[in-house]
């Protein structure tokens, strides 16, 4: 998906991501929970969103700056209601010059799985932590939505990371495929949404559903990736 289209979908889906998405923002509480360390004088959270991570942190870390990042503006009035000091740093992450800006923690929920190439940009945010500082992030695994790759053949590629300090599958189930539909839709930017359902293809789409996984559910699996960088 290209920045702008990207840009788009977001920005519309803000709202109902806020108020739907349940694992993603249970996923940002264990991130915060297992991080080793509660003190940290400059912190840089990417891809903020409407703020799962963003509350987290402002409830569970001592610091002193806090800088939240993502590349749709409207976001900055979402997360304000945390910690009206944060500066807000608009734009994609992995074209941004962070220039001489150095962080103690550099945090992310549930956003490396949109990147275009986040083993480069990893690389790229690591020297602009301190010596001793530390990079957190979750993300998803290649179960995640593993059923509608599998029926569909749509859905993305994710990444394999090493440094994963916790590994979770979570399967939720649905009364109807209609319901699973919408849970998507109301949670995130897929490509299932482009997708033209008639009636027919809904049907059949159940018919096989329940066929391969005896009921109608989805797997998420969230990762988590923790590395401390050594004192130098
Ligand atoms: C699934 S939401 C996660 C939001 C939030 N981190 C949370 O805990 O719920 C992904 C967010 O990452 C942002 N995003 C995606 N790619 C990005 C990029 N390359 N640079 C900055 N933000 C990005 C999107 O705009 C969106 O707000």
């Amino acid at each position: 998906m290209n920045e702008m289209l990207l840009k788009k979908r977001f920005q519309k889906s803000i709202v109902s991501y806020n108020e739907n998405a349940f694992i993603q923002k249970s996923m940002a509480e264990t991130l915060v929970n297992i991080l080793p360390g509660k003190d940290y004088d400059a912190i840089l959270e990417i891809g903020c969103g409407s703020g799962f991570l963003t509350q987290q942190c402002s409830q569970k870390l001592n610091y002193q700056k806090y800088t939240a990042n993502d590349i749709v503006n409207e976001c900055y009035s979402m997360i304000t209601k945390y910690d009206k000091n944060i500066q807000f740093l608009s734009g994609n992450i992995e074209n941004i010059k962070l220039e001489n800006k150095i962080y103690n923690l550099i945090i992310s929920n549930a956003v490396f799985q949109w990147f275009k190439n986040p083993y480069k940009t990893i690389e790229q945010l690591k020297t602009h932590l301190t010596p001793g500082g530390t990079f957190a992030f979750s993300s998803f695994g290649h179960r995640n939505f593993y059923e509608i790759k599998e029926l569909l053949g749509i859905g993305l590629d994710y990444f394999e990371y090493s440094n994963k300090v916790k590994e979770d599958i979570v399967e939720i189930e649905f009364t109807s495929i209609i319901e699973l539909l919408k849970h998507i839709k109301q949670t995130g930017v897929n490509a299932i949404t482009n997708y033209t359902f008639t009636k027919g293809r809904l049907q059949e789409f159940e018919r096989k559903y329940i066929e391969r996984f005896g009921k109608i559910k989805l797997t998420y699996n969230p990762v988590y990736v923790i590395v401390n960088y050594p004192e130098h």
